[in-house]
């Protein structure tokens, strides 16, 4: 492969906190390395239809600091049709861009992965997502930022339910990955919390919430990840346990896209800044067809067939925390 002169950078799929980090990360290194840089608006939608801008090291000045994608993100329908990743080369070709870098999760990396087996183009991706979903690496880009956004909603409810002696419900987000609810729920001081990975089941949940009532508690607060099976009617279950433990007043949080947004933590900051030079590193060494991850602290490269092979496993030691710190 020949070194690219001039690429491309988007931002695809569910936006999160640390995505501007990681376009002027991008930026700044092919600037560095004098490589042109483009910014693809919409993602991977914005690339069909060819919605392109000119980036320099200071089209990314001051937005380390901000929430969001000032790229803008999108879910395309048309990327997934032969016509539209058709389309999408086609612009890729009349704009002289030689490589891809996609900020993204799960999706975007398997549409990128067709992309690149259809037309042979260089692509390299950064996982961006709250979720922490995306297997081969440690953390997504945004995970840190919606912990600490959750962890911060979690205490002013525990206020509340203190007050009035009341159990919370309080949904939070991952899709099918309970990361979000497992850290963020030990770090608030969760007395439950439920994911998609352990299937607890009503009753139990009853039965420990009584226990933790009769031991003393007052009110308590359950987080349930959006994605678990007892969660998924979260108002049903609200009814349920009012319904079998009559001690309790119970009312529900969904937390929803609150997650999504918010200037990005330290953390995010850096692993963005990191990941973004990196996918350029990445596509000067010629590699293609990979998702830059960080694994044990290190930057490293990892097949988007592998990431793409479903969520990162729960740590079952966390899972055992959380029930000994809850009890
Ligand atoms: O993947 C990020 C995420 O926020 C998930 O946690 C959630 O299930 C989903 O996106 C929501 O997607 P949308 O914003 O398209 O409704």
């Amino acid at each position: 492969m020949n070194l690219p002169k001039r690429i491309g950078v988007l931002t695809s799929g569910g936006d999160a906190p640390g995505m501007n980090a990681a376009i002027r990360a991008v930026v700044r290194a092919c600037a560095y390395n004098g490589i042109e840089c483009i910014g693809i608006y919409r993602g991977l939608q914005g690339l069909i239809e060819g919605d392109f801008k000119e980036l320099n090291a200071r089209s990314v000045k001051n937005i380390i600091n901000r929430g969001g994608t000032f790229l803008k993100s999108a879910r395309s329908k048309e990327f997934r049709t032969e016509e539209g990743r058709k389309k999408a080369f086609e612009n890729l070709k009349k704009e002289n861009i030689d490589a891809l870098v996609v900020i993204g999760g799960d999706g975007t990396f398997a549409g990128a992965s067709v992309f690149i087996k259809e037309f042979n183009f260089p692509i390299v991706g950064l996982p961006g997502t709250i979720d922490n979903d995306i297997n081969g690496t440690d953390y997504t880009i945004g995970y840190d930022t919606a912990l600490n956004t959750v962890v911060e909603a979690i205490d002013k409810i525990r206020d509340t339910a203190n007050s009035h002696n009341r159990l919370f419900l309080v949904e939070v987000m991952g899709r099918d990955a309970g990361d979000i609810a497992l850290n963020a729920g030990i770090g608030a001081g969760a007395e439950e919390i439920l994911i998609p990975e352990q299937n607890m089941g009503r009753e139990r949940l009853v039965e420990s919430l009584g226990r933790s009532k009769k031991s003393g508690k007052t009110s308590s607060i359950v987080v349930v990840s959006e994605g678990d099976q007892i969660g998924k009617n979260i108002f049903g279950l609200a009814q349920y346990i009012e319904e079998n433990l009559k001690e309790y007043e119970v009312r529900v949080t969904v937390l929803g896209h609150i997650q999504r947004g918010g200037s990005p933590s330290c953390y995010d900051r850096v692993l963005a800044s990191r990941l973004g030079v990196g996918a350029i590193d990445a596509l000067l060494r010629g590699e293609t067809n990979v998702m830059i991850g960080i694994v044990h602290n290190k930057v490293i490269s990892v097949p988007f067939s592998e990431a793409i092979k479903g969520s990162n496993e729960i740590d079952e030691d966390l899972i055992r925390v959380a029930d000994i710190i809850s009890i």
